[in-house]
């Protein structure tokens, strides 16, 4: 289902304060719109440049009247042909002249506003690629989706229309004012009248509108959130006939849009309403207070005629500013959307004491553990470095959105894990194994203690070293949609070629790759779904020892291969765990046996450390787990180990 859309107050740690609603409401939306001029600012001198010849056009457009004015005072009146055809010579070159004008705006404006968006599009993916892990968990993809998608788009058409009419309009009815006054001020202010109750109703629209507005956008995420879901989940959904419940979950979703989009339309036909209807009432009275003025001589027809196009001019510049005022909501809205996402905290790129320390209530403070272990050199680590492999020292970890006050879900985690050693990771399902491998590559980050790798705390390590060392695996294996060579590559470095790619499937037993239609040029479809579970976690297998690291982290990646494939793959693996620091959490005691220790994870802490066999013996829980999981299929794995 749907997650709600998480307000920009619910990002951070803190919990959202009473007043968002307000503060959201009393944002203003010149102040949302202002923080778009970094991404304008390289485009102002086009856009100033056609802002002006708008403006322009706008004007050349104004004095058509006063040449119509002429031709009826003048040649009309005074029955002179050759003059009447002058002047529609006149209004010909002024209305092609307005047309050109605009056309070159148009053309003026495309291609950078185009450049703009694309720019911001750039932008907002490389900062999800950059944010963390626990960002990811808590924000539907469809809401980032309909924010790279929906959102720029409305920033993109405000930034070629509302943001330019509305001051061309506004210059546009000032210039006409100013002319119909200087014609007749009497009927000027006549014409005048409504501005007061229009500019009111205006306000009043811009409060409303933007927030059915900003509901319109959130509901747009929530629905691509489901589409994609449903469409990711296909399997599940029709392997369990539950095409008709998600249809209905999407019915209500899309007719929950519907409302707010009809919502959308009954505030903007009631400023229609307003800003349509009063000027032409004031446009009426005008004519016959004109009428009458004329019929007894104190007005010229021409200038009655000037006044009323004028006035006729200027409706659409009036009426478009409902429209536009509906569109600068809606880019505001969108920009707020846009930068909830690019003002949250990305990951830092490493370096020591940079860390973030999430809070956590009570038990040892992280943040001063933190600072006074940034003063902490590398070479101060107990052993010399390089022989240290892979140390958690205290280890604490609770997830960011874990229930207040609920235990830390790693307490005191302490584990060495030598260098050239592989360890195996048991422990019961939810005990929190693929939390603990996934602080390695610090895809989230220790609440408490730290983890060393050859003696450096991996706070002290750059992203790119720290990813460069550990080679990560997880139970879910996640192809791209590229070719199968370019998946098992993504895990080496850039120069690495056809002979490490050939060694690392031959690792993971991936071999199947060079029979597939175009070897490993074969295009995975999307998530890797041609392929099989097997297949899959074989490929994703070979991206981990692809590149040679030092250490890996392989959570469960054996589960979906059959006796045969896992024992090929075992037999492999345990020529490239000979000489790489290796954590693998495993589940059968196939696995197990691949290592050199195990340690068993109870209850945030590590129980016991030990030899499979010790632990057998030792340790009633990891018995209980190892014979539970042989009863599940794998005795002849256990009598086997056993036997070793
Ligand atoms: N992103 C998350 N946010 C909040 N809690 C989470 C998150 N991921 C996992 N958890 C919680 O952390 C606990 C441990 O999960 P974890 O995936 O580490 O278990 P595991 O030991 O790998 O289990 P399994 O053997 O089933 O793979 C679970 O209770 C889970 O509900
Ligand atoms: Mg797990």
């Amino acid at each position: 289902m749907p997650t709600t859309p998480a307000p920009a107050t619910d990002l951070g740690p803190d919990p959202v304060p009473p007043a968002a609603a307000d503060l959201a409401e009393k944002r203003s939306t010149v102040r949302a719109l202002l923080r778009l001029w970094p991404y304008v600012r390289p485009v102002r001198a086009r856009l100033g440049t056609a802002a002006v010849i708008a403006i322009l056009a706008s004007c050349v457009g104004l004095v058509i009247p006063l040449v119509l004015k002429w031709m009826v005072d003048g040649p009309v009146a005074d029955g002179d042909p050759a003059g009447v055809w002058l002047g529609a010579g006149y209004l010909l070159l002024l209305g092609v002249a307005e047309a050109l004008l605009f056309g070159l705006r148009r053309w003026l404006v495309a291609r950078p506003l185009a450049g703009v968006e694309a720019g911001m599009r750039a932008d907002l993916y490389r900062h999800l690629q950059r944010l963390p892990v626990a960002f990811h968990d808590r924000w539907a993809s469809g809401q980032l989706l309909s924010r790279g998608t929906t959102d720029l788009m409305l920033l993109r058409m405000f930034l070629a229309f509302p943001l330019t009419f509305l001051l061309v309009n506004g210059v546009t009815i000032l210039v006409g004012v100013g002319i119909m006054l200087v014609q007749d001020w009497t009927l000027g202010l006549v014409v005048l009248g409504p501005a007061v109750p229009v500019m009111i109703t205006c306000g009043i629209f811009e409060k409303k509108y933007s927030a059915v507005a900003r509901r319109a956008q959130d509901q747009v995420g929530d629905l691509t959130t489901v589409v994609e879901e449903s469409v990711l989940g296909i399997r599940i959904i029709k392997g369990f006939g539950r095409h008709r419940s998600q249809a209905r979950a999407f019915h209500e979703l899309s007719h929950t849009l519907r409302g707010t989009e009809l919502r959308k339309a009954r505030l903007l036909a009631a400023i229609w309403a307003v800003i349509v209807t009063l000027p032409e009432v004031a446009i009426g009275a005008a004519l016959v207070v004109g009428s009458v003025q004329v019929a007894d001589g104190a007005l010229s027809a021409g200038t009655l005629v000037a006044f009323l196009s004028t006035a006729l001019a200027l409706r659409w510049p009036v009426e478009s500013i409902g429209f536009l005022l509906a569109m600068s909501q809606e880019a505001a809205t969108a920009t707020d959307r846009y930068f909830e996402v690019m003002d949250a905290q990305v990951e830092s790129a490493g370096g020591a004491g940079d860390r973030t320390p999430v809070p956590e209530s009570g038990g040892r403070g992280p943040a001063s553990r933190g600072a006074a272990r940034a003063v902490q050199a590398p070479g101060e680590a107990r052993l010399p470095a390089a022989t240290d492999g892979l140390r958690f020292e205290n280890v604490r970890f609770r997830y960011p959105d874990a229930a207040p006050g609920s235990p830390p879900l790693l307490a005191d985690v302490d584990l060495h894990i030598r260098s050239g050693e592989s360890m195996a990771l048991v422990g019961a399902t939810g005990s929190g194994k693929t939390t603990l491998t996934a602080l390695v590559p610090r895809l989230h980050e220790v609440t408490g203690g730290r983890i060393t790798l050859d003696g450096e705390d991996i706070t002290a390590l750059s992203r790119e070293e720290l990813r460069a060392m550990v080679a990560v695996a997880f139970e879910e294996p996640t192809l791209f949609s590229a070719t199968v060579g370019e998946n098992v590559l993504m895990g080496a470095a850039e120069d690495a070629g056809a002979a490490e790619l050939d060694r690392a499937l031959a690792v993971a037993q991936a071999d199947f790759a060079h029979a597939l239609p175009e070897g490993t040029g074969t295009q995975v479809g999307e998530q890797g779904l041609s392929l099989s579970g097997g297949q899959r976690q074989r490929l994703a297998l070979a991206r981990a020892v692809v590149g040679r690291p030092r250490f890996l982290v392989l959570d469960d990646p054996l589960s979906a291969l059959d006796v045969h494939t896992e024992a090929a793959v075992e037999a492999a693996l345990r020529q490239v765990l000979a000489d790489t620091t290796a954590l693998i959490v495993a589940h059968r005691p196939s696995t197990v046996l691949l290592a050199d220790r195990v340690a068993l994870l109870s209850e945030g802490r590590i129980a016991a450390v030990g030899t499979h066999h010790e632990l057998l013996r030792t340790s009633p829980e990891y018995a209980r787990l190892m014979s539970g999981l042989a009863g599940a299929g794998d005795d002849e794995d256990l009598q086997e180990g056993d036997g070793r």
